[in-house]
């Protein structure tokens, strides 16, 4: 079966490079580009970290620097959360590569463009790249099979008591992107916050060979919550869901996006006006993971041959 042509749009990030070294390593999977944003960290280190993992894991991948600045909020980075470096906790090698010359938004239209397949966009920090793109060359979006996002939810926030990180740093881009026409299928804190890892299933990882190692240490030092209590690596569940569709439901829900207030960021499904036929649905949202079957699935990923 031909690989599915994926970009990762990404703030790398603890999370996000979990995502992409399982994607990296699993050959139903081709990553065409990671392009970056700056969120979790500044966009120089999450530019950095992409660098540090396609040198770690000895693939061809290209890496292109992208936005740095939400389109109008100041950016609120979380290195609380992910390290200063934003991927504290294990020692790689010097970086010898350097990212494209050309901006993300130029990288994701070429590879688009040049793509005989549709690509798949793995949007799994701000949605900065994706509405700058679009407004760019809107001749890319017939050319996107779907944009598979980690972002929102429907049962509360992780940056304040509604908004989740990725949409609360930047709402308007999100709201472009959620509304320009292209499917999009939300992953939010309504799912990620249900698919945890426990020490078990770490150490079942750290054992599975140099990757998992690497992952392991640092799982060690994210801070989304704690190994013994379930630690929440969202970005993961992205990719499970690309790969792995049967652990998950999902349902097409009305989704806008606060854009002013103490709200902003925050992804409301209106379900009333859509059982009265007021709204339309927009999203196909995650609405339910099988905590067990991805727990089974991340440990089986990292066992994977090298
Ligand atoms: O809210 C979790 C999301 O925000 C993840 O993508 C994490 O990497 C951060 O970017
Ligand atoms: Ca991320």
């Amino acid at each position: 079966m031909k690989a599915r042509p994926i970009i990762f749009d990404t703030d790398p990030g603890i999370d996000d490079a979990t995502a992409i070294t399982i994607a990296v390593r699993n050959p139903e999977l081709d990553v065409k580009l990671l392009s970056t944003v700056g969120a979790n960290v500044e966009v120089e280190k999450t530019t950095l970290n992409a660098l540090k993992l396609t040198e770690f894991l000895g693939v061809d991948i290209p890496v292109a620097r992208g936005c740095g600045e939400p389109l109008i909020r100041k950016l609120r980075p979380c290195p609380e959360v992910h390290g200063i470096t934003g991927m504290d906790g294990y020692e790689f090698p010097p970086v010898t590569g350097k990212p494209l010359e050309k901006h993300a938004v130029e990288a994701m239209r070429d590879v688009i463009m040049n793509s005989e397949e549709k690509i798949t966009l793995v949007v799994i920090g701000t949605h900065t790249n994706i509405a700058i793109l679009f407004r760019m060359y809107p001749e890319v979006k017939d050319r996107i099979e779907e944009i598979v996002t980690m972002g929102g939810g429907l049962t509360g926030g992780n940056t304040n008591s509604t908004a989740e990180f990725n949409i609360y740093n930047d709402p308007h881009a999100a709201a472009m992107v959620f509304n320009s026409g292209v499917p999009v299928t939300m992953l939010g804190l309504n799912v990620t916050n249900e698919a945890r890892l426990y020490r078990e299933d770490a150490e079942a990882i750290d054992a599975s060979g140099r990757a998992g190692h690497m992952i392991y240490s640092l799982l060690n030092h994210y801070r989304d919550a704690f190994l013994d209590g379930g630690l929440r690596i969202h970005d993961s569940v992205a990719v499970a869901y690309i790969l792995r569709p049967d652990l998950f439901k999902t349902e097409m829900l009305p989704i806008e996006i606060a854009l002013e207030g103490p709200a902003a960021g925050t992804t409301v499904c209106d379900f009333r006006a859509m059982q009265r036929g007021e709204k339309e649905a927009n999203v196909k949202v995650v609405t339910e993971v099988d905590p067990e079957g991805y727990k089974q699935w991340i440990i089986d990923e990292f066992r994977r041959e090298d």
